[in-house]
């Protein structure tokens, strides 16, 4: 691992074969997020997002969690006694990779969920595009277990992706939830036994590889600003962002797509990609 970039210590990475394996890597403190991630982070995703060897990034925690959330001693109680700037600068920095950059990284993101997943860490689960989870992963806001409330931006991502029964539910409970329980409320998009979860996360990673990516990261930027657009809006958006995609595309792909399915009827839209 290369410490001179910014990581090593707090997250590995590993790329292979066009995937950035991101690993939250605190073990022993089950990959509670401190103020180490928050920076490495930071830094891990400035660089798979130049780095040209990287076509998705899927983030991930070793040993048997996916991450206990925010760190009590070192996100919250040794920064509630220092400087309040330094907190501010802190919390800043977290929101940045945890909702700003994941929401609007300009390569598909996958969270797989292997093990533990708490309160700060559903914003990570939440700001990837998909989501995979060991069925036997155990979710939870344990927030309120502790006096606290949802916070960070995790009530607002929690709106947006939860009925409003389950996250008031699990919110006000605490109750924990599994990761079969979350593929049915939708918080992922699928659980697969603990097994086979990196596999399946592979081959959902070598779909997105074949796909056009500046297409890709359009398609992205576009659902997440039209979401709270009004409608009309929204359809002047769309229209100047696909003719902004087609046209800035490099590998015109549009062209491509219709020449493969209309003249050399080589393959079909409908059932598959175009050959890139
Ligand atoms: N913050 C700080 N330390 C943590 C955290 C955390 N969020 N989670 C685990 N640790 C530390 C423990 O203090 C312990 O440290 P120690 O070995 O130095 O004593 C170590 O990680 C292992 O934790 P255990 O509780 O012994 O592990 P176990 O496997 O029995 O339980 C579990 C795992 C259920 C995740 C438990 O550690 C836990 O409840 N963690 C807190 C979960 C939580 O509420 N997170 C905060 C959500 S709120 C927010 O993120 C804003």
């Amino acid at each position: 691992q290369d410490r001179a970039n910014g990581w090593g210590e707090n997250v590995l990475v590993d790329i292979e074969d066009g995937i950035a394996w991101v690993t939250l890597n605190r073990p022993d403190k089950r990959n509670a997020i401190n103020p180490g991630i928050v920076w490495e982070m930071n830094a891990v995703l400035d660089a798979v997002e130049e780095d040209d060897a990287v076509q998705v990034v899927v983030i991930t925690g070793s040993g048997d969690a996916f991450s206990a959330g925010q760190d009590l001693k070192e996100y919250f109680r040794e920064p509630d006694a220092g400087p309040p700037l330094d907190r501010e600068r802190l919390y800043r920095a977290n929101a940045a990779w945890q909702w700003r950059r994941m929401m609007y990284f300009p390569k598909p993101t996958i969270a797989m969920v292997n093990g533990w997943c708490f309160g700060g860490a559903f914003q990570v689960l939440i700001g990837c595009d998909l989501a995979i989870a060991s069925e036997d992963a155990t979710f939870g806001l344990s927030e309120i277990n502790w006096g606290i409330i949802p916070a960070g931006i995790v009530t607002k991502s929690l709106a947006e992706v939860m009925s409003q029964r389950d996250a008031m539910y699990y919110i006000m409970t605490g109750e924990t939830f599994t990761g079969a329980q979350a593929a049915e409320m939708k918080v992922v998009n699928m659980a697969v036994p603990a097994s086979e979860l990196r596999a399946r996360t592979k081959k959902l990673a070598d779909t997105l590889k074949e796909k056009n990516p500046f297409v890709l990261r359009s398609a992205k930027t576009a659902y997440h600003h039209v979401k709270s657009m009004p409608w009309d809006t929204a359809l002047e958006y769309l229209m100047a962002k696909s003719d902004q995609t087609k046209y800035r595309d490099p590998e015109r792909g549009d062209q491509k797509g219709m020449q493969q399915f209309l003249d050399d009827k080589s393959y079909r839209p409908g059932l598959q990609s175009y050959d890139r």
